[in-house]
């Protein structure tokens, strides 16, 4: 695991965005994960904004969302299929047949998560997942005690998790109890992952997923166990880390990031 501390959430966004960047000029067809969620907004804007500026080109990219709400249509605006469209997917050159998202109307949900896995699969695996991560630390909707090996499925969410979410559906009440995501052991399977963690209220489960035990109470916790991992947060995400000071040492000595050490400081 790395974990890069910036400045503001405006940084840390911006860098994930050109890490994702990277990663795509390196390979035109790249399988990207996508995360849903407030602090993805701020990679997403990016993102559109360097397709716009830079010619940033989607044209070859698959790309697997990590979840979706059970019974929700993609075209219901609380839907993340609708969330995905509002915030990327209308503005860049993606192809609509190589997007992804597990279908929550599924007649047969256990099935669709079987299918699910099986076309991540038959696009040759995710290459970069990008994610959030939930108050109780949960990556996708893997809820604590979420079996580390654990594959997509439905999941049951917790109340912790209908009170973080609810405000953003037109009626609270009626936000989904359960949703298809992607299991721990799914997302362990990416070639490089990203959590991007953004504010205070984030900074207690960061430090807890980072720096203790691996442990299915803390599904982000897991991602101890992933060869490449990059963990980028702002100050305020970082404020319970002990380690900062060597994590701020590594990020300012280490040649793989001294291109985006001057880019920061443009
Ligand atoms: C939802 C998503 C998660 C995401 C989390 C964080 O629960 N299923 O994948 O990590 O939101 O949300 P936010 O960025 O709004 O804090």
């Amino acid at each position: 695991m790395e974990v890069i501390i910036q400045p503001d959430a405006k940084a840390a966004a911006d860098l994930t965005a050109r890490l994702v960047a990277k990663e795509l000029q390196d390979k035109p067809r790249l399988v990207l994960g996508l995360a849903t969620g407030r602090t993805m907004e701020t990679v997403y804007r990016r993102l559109v904004e360097m397709h716009r500026t830079e010619n940033l080109d989607f044209s070859g990219v698959a790309t697997f969302n990590l979840d979706e709400y059970v019974g929700l249509a993609a075209e219901n605006e609380d839907s993340y299929r609708y969330y995905m469209k509002r915030h990327f997917f209308k503005h860049v050159n993606l192809r609509t047949v190589n997007v992804h998202l597990p279908d929550g109307m599924a007649e047969d949900l256990d099935a669709e998560c079987v299918h699910y896995e099986q076309a991540i699969h038959d696009a040759g695996g995710i290459d970069l997942q990008l994610l959030g991560i939930g108050a109780d630390g949960h990556i996708g909707f893997n809820e604590p005690l979420s079996a580390l090996q654990s594959r997509t499925r439905v999941k049951a969410l917790t109340p912790a998790t209908i009170e973080q979410n609810a405000w953003h559906f037109s009626v609270p009440e009626k936000m989904p109890r359960r949703a298809l995501t992607m299991g721990v052991g799914t997302i362990l399977e990416c070639r490089r992952c990203i959590l991007l963690a953004l504010g205070e209220t984030k900074a207690g489960i960061i430090a807890a997923a980072v720096e203790g035990p691996i442990t299915s109470m803390i599904s982000a916790s897991a991602l101890q166990l992933h060869p490449h991992c990059t963990i980028i947060v702002d100050e305020a995400a970082a404020s319970r880390l002990r380690g900062a000071e060597y994590y701020r040492w590594i990020f300012e000595n280490e040649p793989e990031w001294q291109p985006y050490r001057k880019l920061m400081k443009r």
